[in-house]
C-alpha cells in the first residue's frame, strides 16, 4: 500500500475514501467534452449535485505541503461538498496544535447553498477538529473574498476556470511571501486557464509556477 502523509484516525480515512469514491463514480458518467460552458447557468445546474472533488492523491499532496509550510490561513476557492476542505482543515488544525497557537482557519467558499449544506454535514462527520477551523462563506466568491482574509499562506484554486484569475486577484494583496497556490487540471483544461497563466507568467508578476505530472496537470504557483 502506498504511504499516506495524513495523520488521521481510521474513521476519518474511511470517510475520505468513501467521499472520493462517490466523486469518482459521478465524474466517470460525465462527458467533459460535451458539457455547457463553465459558469453558464446550464453548467451550474448540471454540477449542483456533483462533487467534482480534487483527486485523492492531489489532496494528499496539498495536505503535505500545508504541513511543510506550516500554513495557518488558507483560502479555498470552490468547496463543493467539502472533500478537499477536510484535508486543508486537518492540516491547519494540526499546524495550530503543533505550535500551541489558536489563530488560523480555512476560508471555504461555495456559491450553491445546497452544496454548502452538504459540505457542513460532511465536516460534522469528519469531527470537531475539522469543523472548528473552517470559515464557510456561502455566495459568489467575487463577493465573499473581498473581506477579512488575514495573511494567507495557501490558496486552493479548485474552481471553474473563468473564476481562477478573479479569485487570485482578490487574494493576492493578502498573500505572504512564499505562499503557495495550487490549481487543478491545468493541462486538461489548459485553454480555460490562458488568462491566469498570462498573468502569472508575465515579467515581474511576483509569481513562479511549475506543472506537476498529476492526472490532467496540477500547477503549483509560488508567490515570490
Ligand atoms: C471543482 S468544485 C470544488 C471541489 C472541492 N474543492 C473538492 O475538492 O471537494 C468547484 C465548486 O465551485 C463552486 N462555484 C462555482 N462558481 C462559484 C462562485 N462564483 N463562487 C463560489 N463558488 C463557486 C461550484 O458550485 C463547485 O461546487
Amino acid at each position: 500500500m502506498a504511504p499516506t502523509p495524513l495523520i488521521a484516525t481510521p474513521q476519518l480515512l474511511e470517510l475520505l475514501q468513501g467521499l472520493h469514491a462517490q466523486s469518482t463514480t459521478q465524474e466517470s458518467s460525465l462527458k467533459w467534452g460535451t458539457l455547457p460552458a463553465q459558469c453558464s447557468d446550464e453548467f451550474d445546474t448540471l454540477m449542483r449535485d456533483k462533487f467534482i472533488a480534487l483527486d485523492q492523491d492531489k489532496c494528499e499532496l496539498v495536505y503535505h505541503l500545508l504541513r511543510s509550510i506550516n500554513a495557518k490561513t488558507v483560502v479555498e476557492a470552490g468547496t463543493s461538498f467539502g472533500v478537499s476542505t477536510i484535508y486543508l482543515a486537518l492540516a491547519v488544525a494540526q499546524n495550530l496544535a503543533r505550535d500551541g497557537d489558536g489563530q488560523g482557519r480555512v476560508i471555504a467558499t461555495e456559491k450553491e447553498p445546497s452544496k454548502a449544506s452538504q459540505a457542513q454535514a460532511n465536516w460534522a462527520r469528519a469531527g470537531s477538529e475539522i469543523e472548528g477551523v473552517i470559515d464557510l462563506r456561502v455566495g459568489d466568491l467575487r463577493d465573499t473574498l473581498t473581506r477579512d482574509l488575514g495573511v494567507v499562506d495557501f490558496v486552493l484554486l479548485d474552481i471553474w476556470t473563468p473564476l481562477a484569475l478573479p479569485a487570485l486577484k482578490l487574494v493576492q494583496p493578502h498573500l505572504r511571501r512564499g505562499a503557495i497556490i495550487m490549481t487543478d487540471n491545468t493541462l486538461k483544461a489548459g485553454a480555460g486557464y490562458e488568462d491566469l497563466f498570462a498573468y502569472i507568467d508575465a515579467e515581474g508578476s511576483g509569481f513562479r509556477r511549475i506543472t506537476l505530472p498529476y492526472e490532467g496537470g496540477l500547477d503549483m504557483i509560488v508567490y515570490q
